[in-house]
């Protein structure tokens, strides 16, 4: 089994990140081989429908990271109530080709006060239009969830965390077994 993480936060300091790394954390300690992707580190074009832009190492590499994972981990930050830019461009570069029938579970990193749903129902819907799989758990995790490093530090959002791990190992296992299956 080989999951994909995306942060999707193209910020330097980015609770994203810290929020994508947990989950990296969590699913590494229960044996998991895992590939990361940070749009904060590799920096995409955006997308223009060129045929160029596809022959570019970041975006060369998103695509085959996601052409061989078999389930993701997808992390945005909420901006005005949605997903990050950043994010949106990164996925119109993939499709079904990348995700269709493959588990994926979401988490957003909010400015607190009850955000970060919107930019989950975002994605959940942007998901959709790539066929992906995303499973019906989600996380949003608050500022005061942090540490100033941006290290998820919470013990509840901890636990979701490692929740969800297991139910996306869960559910990528299954989806392995139908493949096996066809
Ligand atoms: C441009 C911008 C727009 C934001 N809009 C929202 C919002 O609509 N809802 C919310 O809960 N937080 C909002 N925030 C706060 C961020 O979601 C919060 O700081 C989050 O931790 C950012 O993640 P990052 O550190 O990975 O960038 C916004 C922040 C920025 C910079």
């Amino acid at each position: 089994m080989n999951l994909l993480l995306i942060n999707g936060g193209a910020r330097k300091i980015s609770r994203t990140r810290g929020l994508t790394q947990a989950f990296e954390a969590a699913l590494k300690a229960k044996g998991i081989s895992t590939r990361y992707f940070d749009l904060g580190v590799e920096i995409l074009p955006i997308f223009t429908g060129s045929e160029k832009d596809r022959e570019l190492p970041a975006v060369q590499k998103l695509i085959n990271l996601a052409q061989q994972a078999d389930g993701f981990v997808i992390c945005t930050p909420e901006y005005h109530n949605g997903m990050s830019g950043a994010l949106k461009n990164a996925l119109d570069f993939l499709g079904g080709a990348q995700f269709r029938g493959k588990p994926a579970i979401i988490g957003a990193a909010s400015g607190g006060g009850k955000g970060g749903i919107n930019a989950l129902n975002n994605l959940r819907i942007v998901l959709r239009g790539v066929y992906a799989n995303v499973l019906a758990d989600q996380i949003v995790a608050d500022p005061e969830h942090f540490d100033e490093y941006t290290e998820l530090v919470d013990l509840g959002a901890k636990a979701r965390v490692e929740q969800m791990s297991d139910e996306l190992i869960r559910m990528v296992k299954l989806q392995l077994l139908i493949n096996q299956g066809n």
